[in-house]
């Protein structure tokens, strides 16, 4: 079965659908590792309360990136972990990490990427970015990890509606359902090998890995 660690940094609704999948039998994995940077990350008491091992790990209490790394993948390795996802997490993956998980980490952004991405898109500053360009349309994408902020290839993306009275908050409370909707199931897809990383082309294999 597959094994995930799950980065957090707030309240944790998106490792909320994921407990949810998997306790509905929708989601063939199980979570043995939650961390967060912020030790008061409601996320992390979520967790607790799932009997799910939570950690508070921040790149600040060690003395280099090359020691909290090497902490990091130890952990990672002692329990297992097959895919990392990064569920409402604000930090940088360690390029070691990265390396040792190429093509294991996933994240979520509540925006229809390449658009509204990069440093400091995150949370309210992207649905604030989308009104204020008059877009019709946002969305959520769940992609691969690479070395930058939300620069890696798509592995699934849906889109909402922008509606004409929309404010920064009813759409991010738009988008954050889509969220809890597209990142158990690419989760899935990867927990059923049908997930082929070529390049930045990413290709859902049909049930049983043919193409
Ligand atoms: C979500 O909008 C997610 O897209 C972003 O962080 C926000 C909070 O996520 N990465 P959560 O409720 O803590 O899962």
């Amino acid at each position: 079965m597959l094994t995930l660690c799950v980065f957090v940094s707030g309240r944790g609704s998106n490792l909320a659908a994921l407990i949810e999948a998997i306790r509905l039998g929708r989601l063939d994995a199980r979570i043995a590792l939650v961390i967060s940077n912020k030790a008061e990350a409601g996320a992390l008491a979520l967790a607790r309360a799932n009997a799910i091992t939570a950690l508070h790990l921040s790149p600040a209490q060690f003395t280099s990136e090359e020691a909290y790394s090497s902490s990091l993948l130890g952990m990672l390795e002692e329990h297992g972990v097959g895919l990392i996802v990064l569920a409402g997490y604000l930090k940088k993956i360690p390029a070691a990490v990265i390396q040792h998980y190429r093509h294991r980490i996933l994240n979520i952004h509540p925006a229809l990427l390449p658009a509204f991405g990069g440093k400091g898109m995150y949370g309210h500053h992207v649905h604030e970015a989308v009104l204020d360009y008059g877009c019709k349309v946002s969305g959520a994408t769940v992609h691969i990890v690479d070395s930058d902020y939300d620069t890696g290839a798509p592995v699934l993306q849906q889109c909402v509606p922008v509606l004409e009275d929309d404010t920064p908050e009813r759409l991010a409370a738009r988008v954050l359902e889509t969220e809890h909707e597209i990142l158990p199931r690419a989760v899935q897809l990867f927990a059923e090998g049908r997930i082929r990383i070529e390049g930045r082309r990413v290709t859902i294999l049909a049930k049983g890995g043919r193409e």
